[in-house]
């Protein structure tokens, strides 16, 4: 794995798993931010329920560690329904989604991660499975092979992806409810890592909780890391208390700048400016001179360099803006000789 798609998927991830069970709010008010999403959510919920009805489908998107999955099982616990986890990598053959599909019940939700990481065959089984609660089967080969159309429950999917674009359009189109997660504000990250505090019982004060949470993209999954790392060193290092100055010290450690950027995020900046004068460079070259995946560096790192304003995506390929140049202390270049056209 990759070293920016390990900060956010797995450096202490059996520590992450243990504690996000009961880091993860359980109803939609325990949850923080995302407002509009949550009133949107509050709606669907309330009207299904009141109807004696699933859900309809939902599709959230974001980029990672900003609520998706918490939200699939909210959805579930706020319908009072069961939940069945699955992701579209995982789903290999068509078989695969069948024997899910038929192993659901009623207002039932089946939730699907990466759901733009699903085969072909299996979205094409899919469609009517969402739209007309069916299932199609061909049975025997050849000339005698029939077809048979099975009923499904109904049931709700719900869907999460970072990458929305990657989507088929006829996927998209079953959803009827598609909400994107932003980035969360100061307040809300404050909150959140408030709340992370009191549930891995950590000893913070108002200051500490202040620099962990402006220091952390905007991204609960991260907060909640750099709490857990800032924790470890307040234990070792100070009394055990996360004040301001502690968690400044431990931050510069982990080498996490004033807004949050690590080494990943600060070397794809310094490969656009010193080794591509500023850009515009493809998405392929930037991540081949930092040793790094395509899409590690497009849904991890680019989505927050892009929310600072620090790089533009332009069809010639990316660029490092005024402000990156500044926040890297480096000195903005003058302006390119414009070549004289040939007469
Ligand atoms: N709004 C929120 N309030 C509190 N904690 C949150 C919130 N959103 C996410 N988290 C926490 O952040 C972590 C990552 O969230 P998750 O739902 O797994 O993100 P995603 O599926 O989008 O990658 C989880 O531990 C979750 O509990
Ligand atoms: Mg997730």
């Amino acid at each position: 794995m990759t070293e920016a798609n390990e900060r956010l998927t797995s450096p202490d991830r059996r520590e992450e798993d243990l504690s996000e069970l009961s880091l993860r709010p359980r109803l939609l008010a325990e949850m923080i931010g995302q407002g509009r999403v949550k009133e949107n959510l509050s709606i669907l919920i309330q009207a299904a329920k009141a109807r004696g009805e699933a859900l309809d489908h939902v599709l959230f998107y974001s980029p990672p560690g900003l609520g998706k999955t918490t939200l699939a099982h909210i959805l579930a616990n706020e319908m009072e329904v069961k939940i069945k986890v699955t992701s579209g990598p995982a789903i290999e053959r068509a078989g695969d989604l069948a024997a899910i599909l038929t192993n659901l019940q009623s207002v039932d939700i089946l939730f699907i991660d990466e759901i733009h990481r699903l085969g072909r065959v299996v979205e094409e089984i899919l469609y009517p499975a969402m739209e007309d609660y069916a299932l199609d089967i061909t049975i025997g080969k050849g000339p005698s092979a029939r077809s048979i159309r099975l009923k499904l429950p109904h049931f709700t999917v719900v869907g999460a992806t970072t990458r929305l674009a990657l989507l088929t359009a006829p996927l998209r189109s079953r959803f009827g409810a598609i909400h994107r997660l932003g980035f969360y504000e100061t307040p809300a990250m404050e909150a959140i890592v408030t709340r992370g505090a009191i549930v891995l019982q950590v000893d913070i004060n108002a200051g500490g909780t202040s620099e962990i949470a402006c220091r952390a993209r905007g991204t609960p999954r991260v907060a909640l890391r750099l709490l857990r790392r800032v924790r470890d060193y307040a234990q070792v290092r100070a009394d055990g208390c996360i004040t301001r100055s502690v968690a400044k010290e431990a931050l510069a450690l982990l080498e996490i700048d004033d807004l949050g950027l690590d080494n990943a995020d600060r070397s794809v900046l310094t490969t656009i400016i010193e080794k591509f004068h500023g850009g515009p460079v493809g998405l392929q070259t930037i991540a081949a001179s930092i040793s790094e995946e395509p899409d590690t560096v497009m849904d991890v790192v680019e989505p927050y360099l892009l929310q600072l304003g620090f790089i533009d995506r332009t069809p010639q390929g990316r660029v490092a803006t005024p402000g990156a140049y500044q926040h890297l202390g480096l000195e903005l270049p003058t302006a390119p000789q414009q070549r004289l056209p040939e007469i």
